[in-house]
């Protein structure tokens, strides 16, 4: 099921909804009955049923008048039937240049020159399947804007989530990744609430499981949403992040989230050996069938501040260098690709997206495994902040920026587009 961002000069909607009734170009034909034809045993072929398909209810063909070889008689005998003129060429606007045309054999643009050949040989597809939708939630009741984020909400994981949910499924975004704002008397410096099987995430995972069976949930496993230091992992009283301290809490954050239900969990902590970790954590609690996504390639980037607005996780001090990777480096993306194929990873991650293009490019050419990339909340308010202001075409860029994820190599992209993304592949008007 692919669908695609260029207008093909046609009615068919392209996707309906998650259960695909309508096909794109195929008619069930009224008149073809289905018999079902049983045929003998022999000893050499056992029994079997053989569908055929009967033009018995087919109705008499059309006459026209002529037969077949009457009308090849007559054009034989040079008594052409009249077809239309061929089409004058049309005419330059004055003063155009009258040049020789160019010795050219070989011209792209006779490959660009109709919508429908430009949809023909077109190279990347972009579907709401491709999507992840990243939600904010909260304990309270409503859902609350987010000042930085235009469009996006902390929603109440009772209501405005499942909500939310449903209105992505209806559009075919069926994956969805969470991502808790968590009370401040609940943070502490080794962010135990991260495990608590009875926390905001594995309420809203079960809340979701029962209500959408079917969904995929990834979750978020770091502990920056529970630290009071706003740190992904334990900081030191000297300020050093704490690695293998750090990994031992995240295990059980993974753990719990899987308890809970998560179909894929996600760390994007960016500490040392976690991926390897986490694998033996989960299997060892029997949670075999539960896949990792890791972040991979996730850079020291400023292109988080309104995500960190939206979840008030800022890093109370200093900044998160010494675990997210230099944006200056590029071999380096390479180190942690080895190393978390090596330790297990299913998924690999590179955030953030659009200008990291190279990366996404880099994963995917010295990698078997999906790739998925963040277009992250720098990028999406910067798209809305153009497009409010009239500035930029806010739809248009939003669909190329997404279709540009995918050409250099994302499979899946986490996106906080993907309701409205998705409702403009479904043709859905706003
Ligand atoms: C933290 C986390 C961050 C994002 C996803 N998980 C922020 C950070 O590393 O500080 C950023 C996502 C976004 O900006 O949209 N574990």
């Amino acid at each position: 099921m692919a669908s695609s961002i260029v207008n093909v000069p046609c009615n068919v909607q392209a996707i309906k909804g998650l259960d695909c009734q309508n096909y794109i170009g195929l008619r069930p034909s009224r008149n073809l009955k289905f018999n079902c034809v049983r045929t003998g045993t022999t000893a050499r072929r056992p029994r079997l049923f053989v569908v055929r398909a009967s033009e018995k209810n087919d109705g008499p063909v059309k006459k026209m008048g002529l037969s077949d070889e009457e009308c090849e008689a007559a054009v034989v005998a040079g008594n052409v039937p009249k077809a239309p003129p061929v089409p004058r060429k049309p005419a330059a606007p004055v003063g155009t240049p009258v040049v020789p045309s160019l010795p050219l054999n070989r011209r792209p643009r006779r490959n660009r020159k109709s919508p429908v050949l430009r949809a023909a040989f077109q190279e990347t597809q972009l579907s709401p399947a491709n999507f992840v939708y990243p939600l904010f939630i909260h304990e309270g009741e409503e859902d609350t804007p987010i000042g930085a984020m235009p469009g996006c909400y902390r929603l109440g994981w009772r209501h405005g989530l499942v909500e939310e949910v449903g209105k992505a499924r209806d559009v075919g975004v069926n994956s969805v990744v969470l991502f808790p704002k968590v009370p401040d008397a609940l943070k502490s410096s080794a962010g135990d609430e991260a495990y608590n099987d009875n926390g905001l995430v594995p309420r809203a995972i079960r809340l979701l499981k029962d209500k959408y069976p079917d969904l995929v949930i990834y979750t978020d496993v770091a502990l920056d949403p529970y630290s009071s230091d706003g740190h992904d992992g334990i900081v030191r009283e000297d300020g050093v992040i704490m690695n293998d301290e750090t990994v031992h809490q995240l295990c059980k954050q993974a753990v719990s989230q899987a308890r809970a239900g998560a179909d894929v969990v996600s760390p994007s902590d960016m500490m040392d050996g976690r991926i390897g970790a986490i694998r033996e954590a989960l299997d060892a609690e029997g949670f075999q069938h539960v896949s990792i996504m890791s972040y991979t390639a996730k850079y020291a980037s400023s292109f988080y501040g309104p995500f960190r607005e939206a979840l008030d996780s800022n890093p109370r001090f200093g900044d998160k260098k010494t675990y997210q990777m230099n944006p200056a480096n590029y071999r380096e993306a390479l180190v942690e690709t080895h190393e978390d194929e090596s330790e297990g990873a299913d998924i690999l991650l590179v955030k953030p997206g659009l200008p990291y293009l190279d990366i996404i490019r880099l994963l995917r050419d010295n990698s078997s495994l999906p790739i998925a990339a963040y277009q992250v909340s720098g990028e999406y308010s910067m798209i809305k902040a153009g497009g409010v202001l009239k500035m930029i075409d806010e739809e248009k860029v939003m669909m190329e920026s997404l279709m540009c994820l995918r050409r250099a190599g994302a499979d899946i992209i986490l996106t906080y587009f993907a309701l409205q993304a998705a409702k403009c592949l479904c043709g859905e008007k706003r």
